[in-house]
């Protein structure tokens, strides 16, 4: 079927009350395999590309982009392509041509009127081209090697009012929410912060995205779908299973040389991890 676009994907999961999986993909071997694990799973899909991603390609979002494009078509469930922790204005104007439907613009390390000054620009932009955007408000702490932010440190954690406002200034489409979640986690533990999930639900008309959602146990997935998240951002897990495959591929076989031995490994540990975590994110939450 035809790429679909994010907007729709996260638009239905919130009239039925779930979640969408939006799940980070580096090579082609992450593609085939979260398109594969969605099919499995019978659930729509989001393949993010993040801008730590298209830097590693070289800079150049499109040929990672149309390899997402083309292994979306023959789909039997609905797959989309979404720009991830974009921070430069140049990669965000390249988006539509590549063939994404949306992007998030990532100012949230900024002070709070900055951050609302880049992304009001970057949605106008970015609605002009007919893309779909999130943000993020609060700062989910632990990218790029940064460890996790302390929960009392300013902007650990999303203020409602806060957010009503950014939100009503900036014109975006979705709010990504520091709720106690932190990038590149390697355990499942963190816990999250539903009674402020709770308020900011209550406080904002726009979905909700969690990010850094690897370090999120399954119990805390499933309340904070029910609490209101309807897109469900994760990479690190299937880093983690890609390597480890690859790992235990290549000290099963000293004498291995053909990349598509480990890769293939590493491609169906991917489907694994990712097949496992669909049905948590795209049920429909226990009421
Ligand atoms: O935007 C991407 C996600 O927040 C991924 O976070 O790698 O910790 O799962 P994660
Ligand atoms: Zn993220």
């Amino acid at each position: 079927m035809p790429l679909a676009a994010t907007g729709d994907l996260v638009g239905r999961a919130a009239a039925r009350r779930g979640a969408v999986a939006a799940f980070n993909v580096i090579t082609l071997e992450h593609i085939e395999a979260v398109v594969a694990a969605a099919e499995a799973a019978g659930a729509p899909v989001i393949l993010q590309i993040s801008e730590n991603a298209v830097r590693y390609h070289g800079g150049r979002p499109g040929p990672l982009a149309a390899a997402a494009v083309r292994s979306a078509e023959p789909s039997t469930v609905p797959v989309a392509l979404h720009l991830d922790h974009v921070t430069s204005d140049g990669l965000l104007r390249q988006a539509a041509d590549c063939g994404f439907s949306s992007v998030m613009f990532d100012a949230a390390h900024l002070p709070y009127e900055e951050n609302v000054a880049v992304t009001r620009a970057a949605a106008a932009w970015a609605h002009g081209a007919g893309l779909w955007l999130e943000a993020e408000l609060g700062e989910v702490g632990g990218k790029d090697g940064r460890g996790p932010l302390d929960a009392h440190a300013p902007g650990a954690r999303t203020r409602p009012e806060e957010a009503r406002h950014f939100v009503a200034e900036t014109g975006v489409d979705a709010l990504a929410v520091a709720i106690g979640s932190t990038h590149a986690m390697t355990s499942r533990d963190a816990r999250l912060d539903h009674a402020l999930l709770a308020d900011l639900r209550a406080a904002l008309d726009v979905p909700l995205v969690l990010h850094g959602s690897s370090g999120v146990p399954d119990d805390e997935l499933r309340r904070a779908v029910g609490g209101g998240i309807t897109k469900v951002n994760i990479g690190t897990a299937l880093s983690i299973a890609m390597t480890a495959a690859v790992r235990a591929h290549l000290a099963g076989d000293e004498r291995a040389v053909d990349p598509r031995g480990y890769l293939a490994a590493g491609r169906g540990a991917v489907t694994e991890a990712a097949a496992r975590l669909l049905p948590t994110i795209a049920a429909a939450p226990v009421a």
